[in-house]
């Protein structure tokens, strides 16, 4: 057998390592250097490790920018194990000749299922009630205490209505929801109404924001987004924290402007503990696991070790962003 590829993996992957493992599957098909600290590796290590690469699997965590693509010269794949990509510069990898994968479609139903559980987490003010309970601040029952706000038949306003947002958009249909969409264009089949931004801002009681993350997506979320909302409505957002202008949205907080959000992604990752947007009030948070049950992430890290394996044999799977760098020959190669 010719010379395996090498191959970078930046976490210890989700799923064991037997042989049928994605760690198995890159331990037989590769001669595989991997990262098994519980944080990134730092740039410098990164670096250092992708001289000699030909294939790399990267975390939301890891910047594949210029600079890193130009210290690696025989890369010829970036897996990254998540549907979003925006830590990574794919129009530099095409200009390299260098293949980018994702995660698409697995991941789906498992974050609509944290979409809506931060949505009813929030309508529902569990887990100021559960901290209620545990402060010994629970009174008797009384008919006005820890009030919450109405999910079943209510409007859902989703922004960005990919397949994530589909999935959300369903679960609003079984709690009898009405449900907004707005994107740059119709969606033929989905489970929902098109609008404006304007009037889903003025017409839902709940939000939720599926749009990825890049230059005209970036802190859309606003100062002003927040004021078109009604004072009664409630913000999710599972996409990417930079979508959001979080000073404005701690503000809207503040003020009533809005009656609360729930956020599994925000600015920065990981949040300090003593960071002010903790102390906005109606805020449900939790620390980015919209996908993170034990069969979605194996299925992720399989089809990111079946992305980067299919390229590194000379495919260009079905999961590549940018299928036209295939044809581009990295001349160092
Ligand atoms: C997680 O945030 C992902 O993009 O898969
Ligand atoms: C509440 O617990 C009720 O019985 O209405």
């Amino acid at each position: 057998m010719a010379d395996r590829p090498r191959v970078f993996v930046s976490r210890v992957l989700p799923g064991g390592d037997s042989p049928d493992s994605p760690i198995g599957r890159l331990r037989a098909a590769t001669d595989l250097d991997l990262w098994d600290g519980g944080d990134p590796p730092p740039a410098e290590v990164l670096r250092e490790r992708l001289a000699q690469a030909d294939g790399v699997l990267t975390m939301l965590t890891e910047r594949i920018d210029v600079a890193l693509l130009d210290a690696a010269p025989h890369l010829r794949v970036v897996s990254n194990l998540a549907v979003g990509f925006d830590n990574i510069d794919v129009p530099a990898c095409t200009e390299r000749g260098v293949l980018v994968t994702n995660t698409p479609g697995v991941l789906d139903e498992t974050t609509a299922d944290m979409a809506f559980a931060l949505l009813l987490a929030a309508a529902r003010r569990l887990p100021e009630a559960e901290r209620a309970i545990r402060e010994g601040a629970w009174g008797q029952w009384h008919p006005t205490w820890m009030l919450g706000h109405q999910v079943t038949g209510a409007t859902l306003g989703i922004v960005g209505p990919g397949r994530i947002a589909s999935a959300v958009a369903r679960r609003a249909q079984g709690f009898g929801m009405k449900v907004l969409y707005h994107g740059r264009r119709e969606v033929p089949g989905f489970p929902g109404e098109r609008a404006t931004l304007p009037e889903l801002l003025a017409a839902s009681d709940f939000i939720s924001v599926h749009v990825p993350l890049n230059a005209e997506t970036a802190g859309m979320c606003n100062a002003d987004f927040f004021a078109a909302m009604k004072q009664s409505a409630i913000f999710v957002n599972t996409a990417r924290g930079p979508v959001v202008d979080q000073d404005a949205l701690i503000e809207a907080l503040r003020s009533g402007q809005i009656a609360g959000a729930a956020l599994d992604v925000m600015t920065p990752e990981p949040l300090p503990a003593d960071h002010p947007l903790l102390t906005a009030p109606h805020l449900v948070v939790a620390p980015h696991l919209g996908s993170a049950t034990e069969e979605t992430r194996a299925r992720m890290a399989h089809l990111a070790v079946s992305g980067l394996l299919g390229v590194l044999a000379g495919d260009t799977p079905a999961t590549v962003l940018n299928p036209e760098a295939a044809a581009i020959h990295r001349s160092a190669r």
